[in-house]
């Protein structure tokens, strides 16, 4: 069975805890966009790990892990992020494999996305890791495949700072490539996880343009990025916080406004116990009410079969709960995403309130424990998104989630 995994909203909804809970059931974990942007935190028995480009999956011993067609790999991070699992003890060789047809950055696109972001008229905020760079090089048909570090007359091309670079990499690229397609097709009875990064609002194509990321994060990102057809995604699970986070620029219409008191301390407060700091850049995230217009777009333009709810935790101590329900745009009341930006960026949020339920959920493991306030939340949300709710997370240990339907079958 093949189950997808992406984050519905603006990125870091969890999904890399997610995929390493889900990845237990999986013998194999497959990421298929981004690159070193991403970041994704996993905490085992107490112990946190950072993940950039390795799938969530390299935490279990006995999982290979593949990264994608779709992504785009920066070998210098990469090497760097295994040797600190290697440092924690993980070890890694004889598991992590890259398909022949990722695309690598090269260090001197870093800079060049830097300089491009700072020179923008409307920046984007982007991570600085040249994602943007190598997916462009990729569309102008002048990137550089796996595939291609053999292919002598492509090498040849290469000088200076490249060579050296690629020279160095070359033999431990070449020795964990394959062909994802035939992989895939090898272990097509087998249980395999795939890895979104990023969120749906960050997709290239179904995201906030221009604000968004390069890739392909979404859900048919996992089709095209791993070398498999659409009709091979067995179940595809959104994953999105019980409020929302931005990082970098660009239009979010339920931010928490810094000039009101009260949604200033809200902010505060859920920036604090929800750790919304960059994993990648350590920036603040941005931090505002879930945005339901927004989340019922991205199970729409997904197909997601359900909802994974994350944080729910942070809003243990309120007293009320607020979410977005509509937009309003210069006086029209709007409930489709829009795609205009001045449209997004006008849009003030219609707000619903919840009441909370005061008590702590750090300890509960059935959907029918939790107190009626949160149930009756995530039961509108269900309502609203027309999807069902279908894990809950209630802290960060891989143990402190639940399940009500179950995802391998
Ligand atoms: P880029 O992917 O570095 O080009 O950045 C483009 C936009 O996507 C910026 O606003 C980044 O902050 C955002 N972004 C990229 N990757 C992630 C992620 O993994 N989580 C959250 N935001 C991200
Ligand atoms: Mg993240």
């Amino acid at each position: 069975m093949k189950v997808v995994v992406i984050g519905a909203q603006w990125g870091d909804e969890g999904k890399g805890k997610i995929v390493d809970y889900l990845a237990e059931d999986a013998k194999y974990v497959v990421r298929y966009a981004g690159g070193p942007n991403a970041g994704h935190t996993i905490v085992v028995d107490g112990k946190q790990y950072a993940l950039h480009q390795v799938p969530s999956g390299i935490l279990y011993k006995d999982k290979s892990v593949f990264l994608g067609a779709g992504m785009v790999i920066d070998p210098e991070a990469l090497f760097n992020e295994l040797q600190m699992l290697k440092d924690n003890g993980i070890d890694w060789e004889g598991r992590v494999f890259i398909s022949d047809r990722a695309h690598i950055i090269l260090p001197r696109y870093r800079e060049m996305d830097k300089k491009r972001d700072a020179e923008r008229k409307r920046p984007i905020g982007t991570t600085g890791r040249g994602i943007g760079i190598a997916y462009a090089e990729k569309a102008h048909r002048d990137g550089i495949r796996l595939a291609d570090l053999d292919w002598a007359q492509k090498m040849a091309e290469f000088d200076g700072e490249d060579k050296a670079y690629l020279d160095k990499y070359r033999d431990r690229l070449i020795s964990m490539r394959v062909d994802l397609t035939a992989k895939m097709h090898e272990y097509k009875d087998e249980n395999i996880l795939f890895e979104g990064a990023q969120g749906a609002m960050l997709d290239i194509d179904s995201g906030t343009y221009p604000y968004v990321s390069s890739g392909a994060s979404c859900a048919a990102g996992a089709a095209t990025g791993c070398g498999i057809g659409p009709h091979d995604l067995d179940k595809i699970l959104g994953v999105f916080k019980a409020y929302e986070t931005r990082v970098g620029n660009g239009p979010m219409p339920t931010e928490f406004n810094d000039s009101d008191a009260a949604e200033s301390e809200l902010c505060r407060t859920v920036r604090e116990t929800g750790r919304e700091y960059g994993v990648t850049t350590g920036r603040a995230r941005r931090c505002g009410y879930l945005d339901l217009v927004a989340l019922r777009y991205a199970c729409r333009v997904n197909s997601l079969d359900s909802l994974v709810l994350t944080h729910l935790d942070i809003y243990d101590p309120m007293e009320q709960i607020e979410a977005c329900v509509a937009y309003d745009i210069g006086g029209k009341i709007v409930t489709d995403f829009p795609a205009g930006v001045e449209d997004m960026e006008n849009a003030k949020p219609v707000l619903k309130k919840f009441k909370g339920w005061k008590t702590s959920l750090k300890n509960i493991r059935e959907y029918d424990k939790l107190p009626k306030e949160a149930r009756d939340y995530v039961e509108f949300i269900e309502d609203y998104c027309e999807t069902k709710v279908g894990i809950i997370s209630v802290g960060y240990e891989r143990d402190e989630t639940f399940i009500r339907t179950g995802v391998w079958k």
